[in-house]
């Protein structure tokens, strides 16, 4: 079994650096997979209440006999349930079928907000943390004016993440100088970039000098970095263990220069009632 290293961060957030996504994980395939995940080593797991399998999560989970303490979970609230009362009901549904007390990380899954704006949503999700039904609280899918806002709002060490997309082709170099000013993880979601990063003829170069393969070495570069977490999915138990065997090996400062020349302008996940004017 792998141990993971851990990121710590403010008010005692402690993420492992590698995560199990499930986006697009039916409630069968989560049966299936995230037991056999959990052996490899597997504590942060990664869903939302709009994937529609956080019951099957939350059975599997119960059916571990882990300890709750070393597990990480995050859930976001979908958009449509982002009004103050509606949040914190919302999160009680999530907590039912994660048949959890609290999640680890509460996230707002996309910035789209109605009139009155993102703080009565941000006030919600304060709430949540202070009523302790989230250890930590987050936002997903922020442009780098909108993480400044909600920053602002909340208080310096209040949000513990930013998700957003991150991998070998996407820089967010100017997003991760303002996460890092304000403390705040990158999670790295489609950090193989939907599975690109495998036949990447460079990645595969790298990773043949340590006997990893291309996959590997896109996660490796990303759970290298100060302050980044990775949330790979896969439903293939193979992928699921390469996935998380990247802590014997390093990468060298020519493979960095070598992942860092790679195009870094191909965003995958934009959908258009829902992403906000990106900055890069
Ligand atoms: N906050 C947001 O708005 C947001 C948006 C998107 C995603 N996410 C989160 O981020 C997670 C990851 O993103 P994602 O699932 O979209 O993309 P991803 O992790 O970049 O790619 C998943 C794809 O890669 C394949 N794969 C995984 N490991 C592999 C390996 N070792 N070798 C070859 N292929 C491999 C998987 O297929 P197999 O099943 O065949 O392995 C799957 O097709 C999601 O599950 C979700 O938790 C969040």
């Amino acid at each position: 079994m792998t141990d993971v290293p851990i990121i710590a961060g403010s008010n005692g957030l402690n993420m492992p650096t590698l995560g199990f996504g499930t986006f697009q994980l039916s409630e069968q395939t989560i049966r299936d997979i995230l037991p056999q995940a959990l052996e490899l080593g597997y504590r942060h797991i990664d869903t939302a209440q709009f994937y529609d399998n956080e019951a099957a999560i939350g059975e599997v989970l119960d059916q571990s006999g882990l300890d709750r303490s070393s597990l990480f979970i995050t859930t976001k609230v979908w958009f449509d349930r982002y009004e103050p009362e509606e949040l914190i009901r919302s999160v009680h549904e999530s907590l039912e079928r994660l048949r959890l007390e609290h999640v680890d990380l509460l996230l707002l899954h996309w910035p789209v907000f109605g009139g009155r704006g993102m703080n009565p949503t941000l006030e919600a999700l304060m709430h949540a943390r202070a009523q302790g039904l989230a250890r930590h609280i987050g936002v997903s899918n922020f442009n780098i004016d909108q993480t400044e806002q909600a920053v602002n709002y909340c208080g310096q060490d209040e949000l513990a993440t930013n998700q957003v997309e991150y991998h070998v082709y996407l820089g967010q170099e100017r997003l991760r100088r303002v996460l890092g000013r304000h403390n705040l993880v990158l999670t790295a979601y489609m950090p193989l970039a939907k599975a690109r990063t495998i036949n990447d003829p460079v990645l595969w170069e790298i990773g043949s000098q340590y006997g990893k393969t291309s996959a590997q070495v896109a996660l490796r570069w990303l759970i290298e970095q100060d302050r980044v977490a990775a949330i790979p999915a896969t439903s293939n138990i193979y992928h699921a263990r390469a996935n998380i065997d990247l802590f014997k090996f390093s990468l060298s400062d020519e493979d960095r220069g070598r992942i860092a020349a790679l195009d870094k302008r191909i965003r995958i996940c934009t959908p258009e009632e829902l992403a906000p004017d990106w900055d890069d």
